[in-house]
């Protein structure tokens, strides 16, 4: 039989309260706020879409790891059952742990970067783009064109153009560092690469000697896609997909908040070992002795647990299953998408849906305050208010205005869901009278996280 819901394949063990608020409380809390998502008390959030980054729900057997965690100082047990667990999956010589995926791109790019350097990527999630660019390097995105395409529907949006990554290779290999995957593609809609784009890639990296780098945050999710949507894969398990895909690459900066279902953690993995000596020393300096780096032993134990349940078939069926779900419904109610539904994340196309809010008055940032309002979702705006900036000062609007709906691992049932897709049917009736924003305050990077705004009259 082929029955269409879909169960979470998990019972829940522990439970925690969800607030729950009135339209009038939400509207003083957020312009408390200042119309600034992330200025809100997380306890005044019902349904809590910001990020899926360490928001997830450890299982039993995660917990129970904690416990077994070992906290000596050097050469734990603990680092041992992660190394083995890390190596296993990923097969890389060098493992290096850090305290989350920002610090493992820290040590690489400080390693690999410096003014004149051009770092390619399909694209450079923000942190990973600060990295490279706070070293004097240049990160550019080389994303094929489906993917600049929110309408299309495409299976695999996330690749890197091959042809454009060929073309700089000729001209500037000896300026290239390294190349980065991210897969799933965060910034480009959560969008898959397939094996034959992370082939190609790692084939012309190989020819002209450039190590090719995986941003790995979601590789099981990219590894599922891959199972379902390529050409041959159908009956290999994700565990030997996963082998496949790092056997084309020479590391992987990793964030252990999001596929392998820890709270915190992260590493920098590679088969360079000169490098891997010299990311050694940079970790003692700013994370830790290199058998534990950032974290503390049972945090080792949460994250060798959790690769293992990030790999699982029903897990994986589940959660890219449940994300289509919000991404079909709201689809199929008219709702403006990025299609095809990503891995971790529904993006909402606020200048479609808002087509009377111009670019500078940030039209995803009025979706998102009004999911907050109207439903106490909280969403993160992924346009002109997070990229409109330029270093120089000047301000432009962001090649799309969309709003992340970024869903939490195990943390939320379909009913949860359910009542997203209901409040989002309200928020598309009332869309028309919806207003733009003002920035009244804003630092002079990175503002999205503390830009404080104002809503404009009618
Ligand atoms: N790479 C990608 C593709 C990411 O999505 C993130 C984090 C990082 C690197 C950095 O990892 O947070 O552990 O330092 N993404 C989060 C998000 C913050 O909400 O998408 P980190």
């Amino acid at each position: 039989m082929d029955y269409q819901t879909i169960i979470e394949p998990f019972r829940i063990h522990s439970v925690e309260p969800i607030p729950m608020t009135t339209v009038a409380e939400r509207s003083d809390a957020i312009r408390d706020a200042h119309y600034n998502l992330f200025q809100l008390p997380a306890r005044k959030v019902m349904i809590d879409l910001l990020t899926d980054s360490g928001t997830g729900a450890m299982s039993r057997d995660q917990w129970a790891a904690i416990q077994h965690g070992d906290e000596s100082y050097a050469g734990s047990p603990s680092w041992e059952i992660f190394e083995s667990a890390v190596h296993d999956l990923f097969g890389f010589a060098h493992i290096i742990p850090t305290h989350q995926g920002r610090a493992a791109e820290r040590i690489l790019f400080a390693l690999l970067g410096g003014p004149s350097k051009i770092v390619p990527a399909n694209t450079h999630f923000d942190t990973t783009r600060a990295n490279v660019e706070y070293t004097g390097a240049k990160a550019i995105d080389l994303l094929c064109s489906e993917g600049l395409d929110p309408e299309l529907d495409a299976p695999f949006k996330g690749n890197i153009d091959v042809a454009a990554l060929a073309n700089l290779l000729e001209h500037n290999a000896s300026d290239v560092p390294a190349v980065v995957l991210t897969i799933t593609n965060n910034s480009g809609g959560g969008q898959p690469v397939s094996m034959a784009n992370i082939r190609a890639t790692s084939e012309l990296c190989r020819r002209f000697d450039v190590p090719l780098y995986l941003d790995s945050c979601r590789f099981a999710e990219n590894a599922w896609f891959i199972r379902q949507r390529e050409p041959g894969y159908a009956t290999k398990s994700v565990t030997e997909i996963v082998h496949e895909m790092y056997s084309w690459a020479d590391g992987m900066t990793m964030s252990a908040k999001k596929d392998p279902m820890a709270n915190i953690g992260g590493w920098l993995a590679t088969n360079d070992e000169l490098l891997a000596e010299r990311a050694r020393t940079m970790l003692i300096l700013t994370e830790g002795f290199p058998t534990y780096g950032g974290l503390a032993g049972r945090d080792l134990e949460a994250i060798a647990q959790g690769l293992q349940e990030a790999v699982s078939h029903d897990y994986l069926q589940y959660r890219i299953a449940s994300t289509g779900y919000l991404g079909n419904a709201l689809d199929a109610m008219g709702f403006p998408v990025v299609r095809p539904s990503g891995g971790h994340a529904i993006y909402l196309d606020a200048r479609r849906l808002l087509p009377q809010i111009p670019p500078l008055e940030y039209p995803g940032q009025a979706l998102a305050v009004a999911l907050y309002e109207l439903g106490g979702i909280r969403g993160c705006e992924i346009g002109t208010v997070m990229f409109g900036r330029a270093p120089d000062g000047s301000e432009h609007p962001s090649a799309l205005e969309l709003v992340r709906l970024a869903i939490p691992r195990r943390t939320y049932t379909q009913s949860h869901i359910d009542y997203v897709v209901e409040v989002c049917e309200n928020v598309l009736q009332v869309a028309p009278s919806l207003r733009g924003y003002r920035i009244t305050k804003e630092p002079p990077t990175l503002r999205h996280f503390t830009a404080q705004f104002e809503p404009l009259a009618h």
